[in-house]
């Protein structure tokens, strides 16, 4: 008996909707994307989710700074965001916002059964506060000297200067980034999570091996400085959802923000006519489902500390693991505005087509934490030469003597059985590969296969046993073998590759692939007529989209 298929709901971080999607998020949601794409082709019930993140201080500001309110361009932003990922063939089910009745009704359940369980309290506390602005400063709005290195300038927070981490209360001419005014000190009272608390059920989720270990070190490390409880309240003015019986305070953005995963799942299965039980069958706390987050480094504290004790203290289940992916370098440098590699994702395709990352990404992604680097010149030479030079000239040797003389028909029998055996033979072990998200090994795989197949219509010369017409039979068993060849690279390209290898599929004309067809082959049928399914990517595009993301020069 086959076992039943497994129900995975899987989520990117949710990005803040307030500035375009750039190449480094990109990273995450490709990554995602392949790891999704492969479960449905292995027949997994498999659900993608995500949504714009709505709230908090910068948000509030940048839509001040527009003159419009904040609901218009968190939308403004949400629609372009879906936008840009379609195109990069990201893939949703469903694509929500944290700023939605669905969410702030899931807030104020969580708050409640905190309440109900003495897991948070209200306390004051100080914080720096803008006078003129008239508002509490996060850390990040506070700018002043090192209290380490006395470099000037530097945030309220952090060094960039030193690496230094401290207390905007310990930054030495402290200036509000709102107004240049000196902040203040005041009192206020603020909503505390008593994470300690959870600390025996946090490690005993740490210990079942859910983290990439560079993570769970991270994470002993934050144990044994001892849990802090966490401040989950700002005070007004705040673009959020208000405390329910507290005037004047709102949720943290870092409250509602992991919410808004529950939240997305909750109107996709509302738009699907479903209920509250559907939603328990995968968070309820004796649920079978399998859920994944992907997130970037940045944002681990948060994922693997908060959002597992937030989920315990409420009842819910917690995730079957978080997946830690590094960030994005280009030519090993930061992401730069004045370098030009701060690429916006609609920059990118005015200039380039999207396959080209998504497989250059897939060849550099692995499941560790690293950063990973985009090289630009390595990126036009590796597309071209594995896509182009590669898997599709496979395709593109073959196809014309089957079109031209044996009018698009595919031989009776496979040519050389053994070489078939060991293309279908790799499924497993990519599939392995895509499974433990080392798209890397897989990509270096299908490309070793493919220089196989191309090493075999080298030694067999298609073109010239097509010169005898006593050898049309061989002519045609070769070149059924090279399509039957492509087709299996095709198959381990489509999770990275869907609109190339959909193209594939019309051409191999036998339906759409799926993971079980590396067991079968394409005998005796026809396939349709060749078309060139990619073309070379020129250095130049890629200098001239360098030089679109460069600030313009001040007139
Ligand atoms: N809104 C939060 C996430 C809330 S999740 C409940 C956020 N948003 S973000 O827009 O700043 O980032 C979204 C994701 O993109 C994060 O996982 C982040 O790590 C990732 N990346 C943003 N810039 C990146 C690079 N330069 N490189 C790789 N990933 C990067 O954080
Ligand atoms: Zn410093």
């Amino acid at each position: 008996m086959t076992p039943p298929p497994r129900d995975i709901l899987v989520t990117s971080a949710l990005p803040y909707a307030n500035g375009p999607i750039h190449i480094g998020h990109l990273v995450e949601y490709i990554q995602t994307d392949i790891w999704v794409r492969f479960q449905r082709l292995s027949g997994a019930n498999c659900t993608y989710l995500c949504a714009s993140d709505a709230h908090g201080t910068p948000i509030m500001l940048k839509a001040r700074e527009l003159g419009i309110p904040a609901e218009e361009m968190v939308e403004r932003y949400r629609q372009e965001h879906l936008r840009d990922f379609k195109r990069f063939q990201i893939e949703f089910d469903h694509y929500h916002s944290t700023h939605s009745p669905e969410n702030r009704e899931l807030v104020e359940e969580i708050h409640a059964r905190l309440l109900e369980r003495d897991l948070v309290e209200w306390r004051e506390i100080d914080q720096a506060y803008d006078a003129e602005a008239k508002m509490f400063l996060p850390d990040r709005f506070i700018r002043g000297t090192c209290p380490v290195c006395a470099t000037a300038d530097q945030y309220g927070d952090s060094c960039e200067a030193c690496g230094a981490t401290y207390s905007p209360a310990d930054l030495k001419d402290p200036r509000s980034v709102l107004s240049g005014s000196t902040p203040v000190r005041r009192a206020s009272r603020h909503l505390f999570f008593r994470l300690g608390r959870l600390e025996a059920s946090l490690r005993e989720w740490i210990a079942g091996g859910r983290l990439d270990i560079s993570v769970a070190r991270k994470l002993e490390e934050w144990f044994a400085a001892g849990l802090r409880d966490w401040d989950i309240s700002r005070d007004e003015p705040y673009f959020g959802f208000a405390i329910p019986g507290s005037p004047g305070k709102y949720f943290y953005v870092w409250l509602d923000a992991p919410v808004g995963y529950l939240a997305s799942h909750a109107s996709l299965i509302a738009k699907r006519g479903g209920t509250r039980a559907d939603l328990d069958r995968y968070w309820g706390s004796d649920s079978s489902a399998e859920v994944y987050h992907f997130i970037g480094k940045d944002i681990a504290y948060f994922h693997t500390l908060f959002w597992p004790a937030l989920l315990e203290g409420a009842g819910f289940r917690k995730p079957s693991a978080v997946y830690v992916h590094g960030f994005l370098t280009v030519n090993g440098q930061k992401m730069s505005k004045s370098r030009g590699t701060f690429i916006p994702a609609a920059t990118w395709l005015e200039h380039l087509p999207p396959d080209f990352l998504r497989y250059y990404y897939a060849c550099k992604l692995a499941p560790g934490t690293e950063d990973i680097d985009l090289n630009l010149g390595d990126f036009v030479a590796r597309g071209n030469s594995d896509l182009v030079g590669k898997y599709v000239n496979i395709a593109s040797r073959c196809a014309g003597f089957i079109e031209r003389q044996f009018e698009g028909r595919l031989a009776a029998g496979p040519g050389n059985q053994a070489l078939l055996q060991e293309f279908a033979d790799a499924s497993e072990r990519i599939a392995a590969a895509y499974e433990a998200r080392d798209y890397a090994r897989a990509m270096r795989d299908v490309m070793k296969l493919a220089d196989r197949a191309n090493q075999y219509i080298d030694e067999k010369k298609p073109w010239a046993l097509a010169k005898d017409p006593t050898r049309a039979a061989d002519v045609q068993a070769v070149c059924t073998d090279g399509i039957n060849l492509f087709r299996l690279l095709s198959l381990y390209l489509k999770p990275v590759l869907p609109a190339l290898v959909a193209k594939a599929e019309i051409f191999l004309n036998a339906g759409p692939l799926t993971w079980s067809a590396a067991a079968t082959v394409l005998l005796g049928t026809r396939i349709g007529r060749y078309e060139p399914l990619i073309t070379r990517i020129e250095q130049a595009a890629v200098d001239r989209m360098v030089e679109a993301s460069r600030p313009a020069p001040p007139a």
